[in-house]
């Protein structure tokens, strides 16, 4: 064993856009090391980027979190398991479901939609009084809409189902209390998935029903894949929206140039570096070898955990020439911050589309969008698998 950093570090010390400093360096010099986790366990952390591609793309590393010696960033008491923690072919099925609404093209053609609840909440924060919490006026509630929409779950509902999955995804809550969060969610999108079997609409949770009916979906399947969807639809992009425009305030001549510009392959950089920079899923995709493994000159053997530290990888300078810059005009769509592989991010032409619409027009509208604290006093959320701020208190 060559070293063991205890796993997750917490982001707090330095820069809060920078991974912790000690797992970084181990990129250098102990690019496989063992870490420890809360259970004792000491599975592989991997953090070059060349390393965790070749690994994510390989048939003999499991998502499967059921299997023994798989790294659980924290103990796991739900019942029910999502396709995002499931090997193929189970995974590959269930996934194949949901891709159509997802393409590119059929995104493409939310951009109005999308376009005009970024205006009315845009709209709304400039009529109202300031400062004002950007994440609960505006970061939270455009991908709550958004997904609320495609997937037909009435947003009137966003209270419960954003207190729940913030529960769900913070790796310090207690265990039970993360067990009934998701059964609430669960409940909730089963009852939803009732009502649809009854008087089918026009949106994805219908359209899953239609499988129920026909065989090809369970029910508890369906329920467990809205949980997924509605959870990953909203709170990963509301992060990139309140920690992007926090990076980007601390980055004037970013966020000028930003502003300023008329170019749309510009602001879709911008989107492409903003992810790779924050890389807000930062506990990393979590694995586990089925057989033995020969990788940077070390063997994972079959049974070990795997931790991909993909915040880690998206610094690489083998990948990003001085990767701890802030630059919206390289060319970093190679990032890893939707994954790599088979779980590779299925909502990324969504998060994509909904970021370069919101970085392309929050700037744009409010040219003079500005703290209203000291940036020490902002909540990170360190708890969190998904990291970004809990409040951000802006005026203009
Ligand atoms: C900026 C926003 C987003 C980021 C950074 C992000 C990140 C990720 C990452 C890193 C994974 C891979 C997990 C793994 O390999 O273990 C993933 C998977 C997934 N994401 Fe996203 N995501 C975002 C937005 C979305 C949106 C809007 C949706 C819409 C529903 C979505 C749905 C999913 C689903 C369903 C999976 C599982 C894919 C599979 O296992 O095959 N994500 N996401």
């Amino acid at each position: 064993m060559t070293q063991t950093p205890v796993f997750p570090a917490a982001r707090a010390a330095g820069c809060p856009f920078d991974p912790p400093p000690d797992i970084q360096a181990l990129q250098e010099k102990t690019p496989l090391a063992r870490v420890k986790l809360w259970d004792d366990s000491t599975p592989w952390l991997v953090t070059r980027y060349a390393d965790q591609k070749a690994l994510l793309s390989d048939s003999r590393v499991s998502a499967d979190v059921t299997r023994d010696g798989y790294p659980s960033p924290a103990p796991i008491k739900s019942a029910s398991i999502s396709f995002i923690l499931m090997d193929d072919p189970e995974h590959a099925r269930l996934r194949r479901m949901v891709t159509a609404p997802f393409m590119i093209k059929r995104v493409a053609a939310m951009r109005p939609a999308i376009q005009k609840i970024v205006d009315d909440l845009i709209d709304e924060m400039l009529a109202g009084p300031k400062p004002v919490d950007l994440v609960e006026a505006f970061a939270l509630p455009v991908p709550s809409l958004v997904i609320c929409e495609l997937l037909g779950v009435p947003y009137s509902d966003h209270d419960f189902f954003q207190d729940n999955s913030s529960i769900l995804i913070n790796r310090d809550a207690d265990p039970d209390d993360r067990a009934a969060a998701a059964g609430r969610l669960f409940g909730y999108l089963d009852k939803l998935l009732g009502e649809k079997l009854e008087n089918p609409g026009d949106d994805l949770l219908s359209g899953l029903t239609e499988r129920v009916k026909k065989g090809e979906l369970t029910r508890p399947e369906a329920a467990q894949m809205g949980v997924l969807m509605l959870i990953a639809g909203h709170e990963t992009t509301a992060n990139m929206i309140a920690l992007g425009t926090l990076a980007l305030l601390e980055h004037p001549d970013q966020l000028a140039a930003l502003r300023e510009t008329t170019d749309d392959g510009l602001i879709a950089s911008a989107v492409e570096e903003l992810l790779r920079y924050l890389h807000i899923t930062h506990n990393g995709r979590r694995r586990v070898a089925t057989e033995d493994i020969e990788i940077a000159g070390h063997t994972i053997r079959a049974g070990e955990g795997i931790i991909l530290a993909n915040d880690i990888a998206n610094r690489d300078p083998a990948a990003f020439p001085d990767p701890d810059r802030l630059d919206i005009h390289r060319n970093a769509r190679h990032h890893v911050a939707f994954g790599f592989g088979v779980h590779q991010c299925l909502g990324q032409p969504l998060a994509r589309l909904e970021l370069q619409i919101v970085y392309g027009t929050l700037y744009r509208r409010i040219p003079t969008l500005r703290l209203a604290a000291d940036v020490n006093d902002i909540p990170f959320k360190h708890d969190g698998s998904v990291y970004g701020v809990y409040e951000l208190p802006v005026t203009w």
